[in-house]
């Protein structure tokens, strides 16, 4: 590695200027940008015009292939909004100019309605469920957004994954013997990744950290044994720094925002301490560093589960 930039560490800093710093040795790269939708973050103003957003974003995808190993992968987590959905795809075809090549299209589903009728006649399933959080919308054109995308890029589109790391039982257990393929009892998720938020009431830390689950399966899937250093360019509140301790696996983060790095600091250590933060308590820890609270889903505990 270059100078100054070591491994388990979360630096305030730029992260064109940070990547920039980093030799080709990152075997997984697990982020999600700013998604120019005006969110109000405690320091970043997330309001460029589209042709900035994008060029900055077409910098990022030519400045990370250059730190991503050959056989590497970048989970690139991003939404629109109700009224201007392209945004994601924009920004993906920003990676695609970039030579990154779009091997699986992931949806995170963050809410479900599933009717009994469609589950298939199992006696465990008694009735129509709808799980997960959203927030509901006084529309009457759209429907409410319950996914974003995970998009994964691959320098060669052939990077083997470790999909049954990830992956679900089968519902038919008849379905074990009959596929030859099948191996034990479980099969591959596919590209729908069910990821709720945890509930929460209270007044949230960040505005847009994603669940500690997302970065987790994603690594799991690239495969853990593929894994030597991980990268998030945009860290937040620490989220994917936290997946990496769980999993054992070393990381380095940028992030521009010194109150997130704080509460980032800050999860980690209670994390190495073994402590679980209650999710009622992150407001007071957001008190006591003076960050701005906001209402907006997203999760803020860690549990080692
Ligand atoms: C969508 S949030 C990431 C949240 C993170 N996944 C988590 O769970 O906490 C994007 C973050 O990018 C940070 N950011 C904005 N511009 C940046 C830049 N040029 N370099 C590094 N971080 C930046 C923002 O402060 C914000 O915290």
């Amino acid at each position: 590695m270059k100078d100054l930039i070591q491994r388990n560490r979360i630096y305030q800093m730029d992260c064109i200027k940070g990547m920039k710093k980093l030799r080709s040795e990152v075997d997984v790269i697990v982020t999600s940008p700013p998604y120019n939708i005006g969110v109000r973050y405690n320091l970043y103003d997330d309001r460029k015009t589209r042709n900035e957003y994008l060029s900055w974003m077409n910098e990022v995808a030519n400045v990370s292939k250059k730190v991503l190993n050959e056989n590497g992968s970048f989970f690139l987590n991003i939404g629109g909004t109700l009224s201007d959905p392209w945004i994601p795809l924009d920004v993906a075809q920003e990676f695609r100019k970039n030579g990154y090549i779009l091997q699986n299209l992931i949806h995170w589903i963050k809410s479900i309605a599933l009717p009994k009728e469609c589950m298939g006649n199992y006696p465990h399933n008694k009735s129509d469920i709808a799980v997960g959080h959203y927030k509901p919308i006084n529309s009457k054109r759209y429907h409410h957004d319950c996914q974003e995308f995970i998009f994964h890029f691959t320098k060669t589109g052939n990077v083997e994954l470790d999909k049954l790391s990830i992956g679900v039982p089968y519902q038919d257990k008849s379905n074990i013997r009959r596929w030859k393929s099948a191996n034990g009892d479980k099969r591959d998720r596919g590209n729908t990744w069910f990821i709720p938020y945890k509930t929460i009431q209270e007044s949230r830390p960040h505005p847009s950290s994603f669940p500690i689950k997302l970065p987790e399966m994603c690594l799991k899937d690239h495969g853990l044994n593929k894994i030597d250093l991980v990268l998030d360019p945009f860290m937040g509140i620490g989220t994917t720094a936290l997946a990496c301790i769980q999993l054992n696996k070393d990381f380095i983060g940028f992030e521009i925002d010194e109150s997130y790095i704080t509460i980032a600091n800050e999860r980690i250590s209670n994390f190495h301490n073994e402590k679980i933060i209650p999710i009622e308590k992150s407001s007071d820890l957001c008190r006591k560093h003076s960050i701005s609270l906001n209402e907006y889903e997203g999760e803020f505990c860690v549990s080692k589960s």
